[in-house]
């Protein structure tokens, strides 16, 4: 299924001070050029959250890159999804590969954080993606399926109340993306274990693609089969980068 409306969103991850704002105004003054064909999302580091929002405007989606399960409390270190929600920002990456591996993220506890994010009004980009060894043995759509069938909230309450995020881990900061082809067996293998647990809103999911995205790739990316958007690292941290990847919807 082809959505009327892709969603191009970056994730900065731990990169940025307070200058790099700069890139997030550039970013958010041309992005309501392409508002019929996308929806556009930056999640900077927490630290820059506010200050985002505060140039961001109205074309441009504010995001963070985690959450903690529980609303607030003794929990050294973490923000909430309801702190996200009152900076204003819209969605929240979880279950990202660097905090599965890095901080021994289970699909449970991803699951918990894109419950919370819901009940915050909070969009969840829900990660996935296999190492290069599960793909090499052909565990790959086994794997990746298994993670967005036990990462998922149980319920949607509406239709596009979550994103999928397939980022297979091998090409991830490396150069390198998968092919369309795989992409496409997956993504479509994804859409069925959504449609499987979710009835016909499964449908209304966008499932993103990850991966070394980049201006060079972005239009073969997006235009293939079941691929509702792209989730960005390197290339969305300047303005120039993620403004051409935009072009290429
Ligand atoms: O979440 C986006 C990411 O993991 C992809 O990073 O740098 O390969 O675009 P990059």
């Amino acid at each position: 299924t082809e959505k009327n409306k892709k969603l191009i969103a970056g994730n900065w991850k731990m990169n940025g001070v307070q200058a790099a704002l700069k890139e997030i105004e550039q970013i958010a003054a041309k992005v309501g050029d392409y508002a019929d064909k996308g929806t556009f999302l930056i999640c900077p580091p927490a630290t820059l959250l506010a200050g985002a929002r505060a140039v961001a405007g109205d074309a441009l989606h504010i995001g963070a890159q985690d959450c903690h399960s529980a609303t607030s409390g003794a929990f050294t270190g973490d923000i909430s999804a309801q702190m996200i929600a009152d900076l204003g920002g819209s969605f929240v990456i979880v279950g990202h590969s660097e905090r599965r591996e890095g901080h021994n993220e289970s699909n449970e506890a991803v699951k918990a954080k894109a419950e919370a994010a819901l009940e915050q009004g909070i969009k969840p980009i829900i990660c996935c993606g296999e190492t290069l060894e599960q793909r090499e043995k052909g565990e790959a759509i086994g794997f990746v399926t298994q993670q967005i069938a036990d990462s998922t909230p149980d319920r949607l309450s509406k239709d596009g109340e979550i994103a999928i995020a397939y980022e297979p881990i091998w090409a991830i900061g490396t150069g390198k993306t998968a092919s369309a082809d795989d992409v496409a067996e997956m993504h479509m293998a994804l859409r069925k274990t959504l449609v499987d647990k979710f009835g016909d809103r499964g449908h209304t999911i966008e499932i993103l693609y990850g991966g070394s995205v980049k201006p060079e790739n972005a239009n073969t990316l997006l235009h293939t089969q079941d691929v509702d958007g792209a989730l960005v690292g390197g290339a969305s941290l300047k303005a120039e980068s993620f403004l051409g990847i935009v072009a290429a919807l």
